[in-house]
């Protein structure tokens, strides 16, 4: 019979290289023969395109806290409805799902101003990721790789942002189990912070 796949997930502010990590991953699982499938959070569904709005700034809330909050309450149903319609069934099917961004992006962007313990319990019956890889750059380096993209940019992409971004994901990594998160450095080489992921997965590939 078929084993599970494994349900990974990886993390890090604007900037950080998930997107990129997970396509070298993606190629690298399937050249083992696995099957695999990318997600990225917001979904491309209709409450994920709604939060595509939130991040263009084109949608007005009345005050940073409220905005947090309703931008909570959709990120958790945006991926509440992923995991349950998308994720859940291929892992069960034995397919191996990559996150780009999960319940940790929610805590980090949303959970400021008191709302974490909120923020966490609208979050609670999301399935927890086999693996979390976080990507750690300094703020400067990630502020750096999204102006060099010279795109429009999206309200979470500036310098104070970031920073803030950076400072509430290094407080909260160190409070996850330490069995399943894998802290890389992301001002290493892409293919050197790709060998790594290949290293920690190595215990899961096995297990296929
Ligand atoms: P990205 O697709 O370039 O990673 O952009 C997604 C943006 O959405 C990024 O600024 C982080 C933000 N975000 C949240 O604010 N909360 C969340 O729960 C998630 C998944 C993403």
């Amino acid at each position: 019979m078929k084993s599970q796949g494994v349900f990974i997930a990886f993390e890090g502010p604007d900037g950080a290289g998930t997107t990129t990590q997970i396509e070298y991953l993606k190629q690298f699982l399937m050249n083992a023969g696995l099957d695999c499938e990318t997600f990225r959070q917001p979904s491309g569904g209709e409450i994920g395109q709604y939060l595509r709005q939130c991040l263009s700034g084109r949608v007005r809330f009345h005050s940073e806290r409220h905005r947090d909050w309703v931008m909570g309450l959709l990120f958790a149903a945006d991926r509440l409805c992923q995991s349950d319609q998308e994720i859940r069934p291929i892992i069960e099917g034995g397919t191996w799902a990559l996150c780009d961004r999960y319940t940790l992006s929610s805590l980090v962007y949303q959970g400021a101003d008191g709302l974490e313990d909120d923020i966490r319990q609208l979050n609670r019956f999301a399935p927890e990721p086999d693996i979390l890889f976080y990507l750690d750059v300094p703020p400067e380096v990630a502020l750096a790789r999204v102006n060099a993209r010279g795109q429009s940019k999206e309200i979470f992409e500036t310098k104070d942002a970031i920073e803030q971004q950076v400072k509430r994901y290094r407080a909260l990594i160190k409070t996850l189990p330490a069995a399943r998160v894998h802290r890389l450095d992301g001002q290493k080489s892409i293919e050197a912070i790709h060998q790594e992921v290949c290293g920690a997965i190595q215990p899961f590939l096995e297990r296929q």
